[in-house]
């Protein structure tokens, strides 16, 4: 996407380095800072310390990291049992977001079958460079798709921009290009559409606030920053349109895990009759799953991200300051799960469907 007039991805392959390069987005939207995933280490360590964030773009990091795995091998690229042993450590770095094992699985079976160290790797980065490109049409579909949504309320609205409230970020820092959930509103605001999204700060880690807000006003998109309590209040004064919200993992029955505070939402959207709309790429479906509540797992992160807020000093470094008393605990739980009964829908790259399990599969009948 376009920032400041450059095309930024917030992942790359250099050519020089041979490695794969993120945008640090911990330090974002103040410093555009960049990294480079030069080992094993430096991918689990990127995607646990969320210097990448966003289900499609850890499976994209992931996918690059068996790359890694094999090209900083120290001559152990033909040993199956090292790459097999590195793909889970890079798999467990974060449990909830299935397109980790999803990327990290799909270049792990593309390079099993090759008989040398030199044509598994490149298989592994030509298979992880095209898991990029892929996603990034992915998303650009959904945003064709999401856009007719938009169209409608647009044409029944008397006045004013159709107010759309979106939770965390699932713009185009959690993806490749577009995003899922904001695919949509760059379409419509591209279209001419007039649009105003309400964007929830997403406490602890204000994803929202820091780079929601930044990606959208980048775009020149009217947004405003509220509170994560308070959509219920505005939902109920008749100032929200359209719920659209991103996912880590959506079972085949239409459950949906997504940052935490997403439920609350929907919950919110149902009691004011407002559309819940989940938009996701093929990859974040999780065809195993049938039940979202007990079967997704949720990552719990440090109580420490709950307890200090986080931000950068006058030298730009990241720091934090305490807030609740030293000797109180926190618990700090990172997703929850929306059961399908309250997503009024779904908009993937194939168009968009129910959430039900017989509407998600007419999508995909590959997966009946
Ligand atoms: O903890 P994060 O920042 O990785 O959580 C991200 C989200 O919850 C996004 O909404 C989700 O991954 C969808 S991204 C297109």
């Amino acid at each position: 996407m376009n920032v400041d007039g450059k095309q930024m991805r917030p992942i790359w392959f250099d050519a020089e380095s041979k490695t794969p390069w993120v945008i640090d987005q911990r330090k974002l939207p103040h410093r555009l800072i960049k990294a480079n995933l030069d080992s094993v280490d430096a991918v689990i360590e990127a995607i646990q310390e969320m210097f990448v964030r966003g289900a499609p773009l850890i499976g994209a990091t992931g996918a690059f990291g068996v790359y890694v795995a094999l090209f900083k091998s120290n001559g152990k690229g033909m040993n199956n049992d090292h790459i097999i042993h590195e793909c889970q450590r890079i798999k467990d770095a974060r449990p909830t977001a299935v397109n980790l094992a999803w990327g990290v699985d799909r270049v792990l079976q593309t390079i099993l079958p090759h008989e040398t160290h030199g044509t598994r790797i490149t298989a592994a980065l030509e298979e992880s460079l095209a898991i990029v490109e892929e996603e990034a049409e992915n998303c650009k579909r959904i945003g064709l798709h999401g856009l007719s949504l938009i169209e409608e309320i647009s044409r029944t609205k008397k006045n004013g921009p159709v107010n759309i409230l979106t939770h965390c970020n699932a713009g185009w820092l959690a993806t490749v290009e577009y995003g899922t959930a904001t695919a949509p509103m760059y379409t419509a605001f591209d279209k001419g559409i007039d649009i105003h999204v309400w964007v929830d700060e997403t406490r602890p880690l204000n994803q929202g606030a820091r780079l929601t807000a930044w990606e959208l006003g980048k775009h020149g998109i009217a947004h405003t920053v509220i509170t994560d309590n308070a959509g219920g209040h505005i939902m109920q004064h008749g100032m929200v349109d359209l719920v659209i919200v991103g996912t880590d993992r959506t079972t085949r029955t239409g459950d949906v895990a997504n940052k935490i505070g997403t439920y609350l939402k929907a919950l919110a959207a149902k009691d004011n009759n407002i559309p819940f709309y989940v938009a996701l790429p093929s990859s974040t479906f999780d065809w195993t799953l049938r039940d979202g509540i007990n079967d997704i797992p949720i990552e719990t992160r440090d109580p420490h991200e709950i307890t200090h807020i986080q931000g950068l000093d006058k030298n730009g470094e990241l720091t934090s300051v305490m807030v609740p008393p030293a000797s109180s605990p926190a618990a700090n739980h990172a997703f929850d799960v929306t059961p399908a009964r309250l997503v009024s829908g779904f908009i993937t790259e194939r168009g968009r469907c129910d959430a039900s399990e017989a509407s998600i599969l007419s999508l995909f009948p590959e997966r009946t």
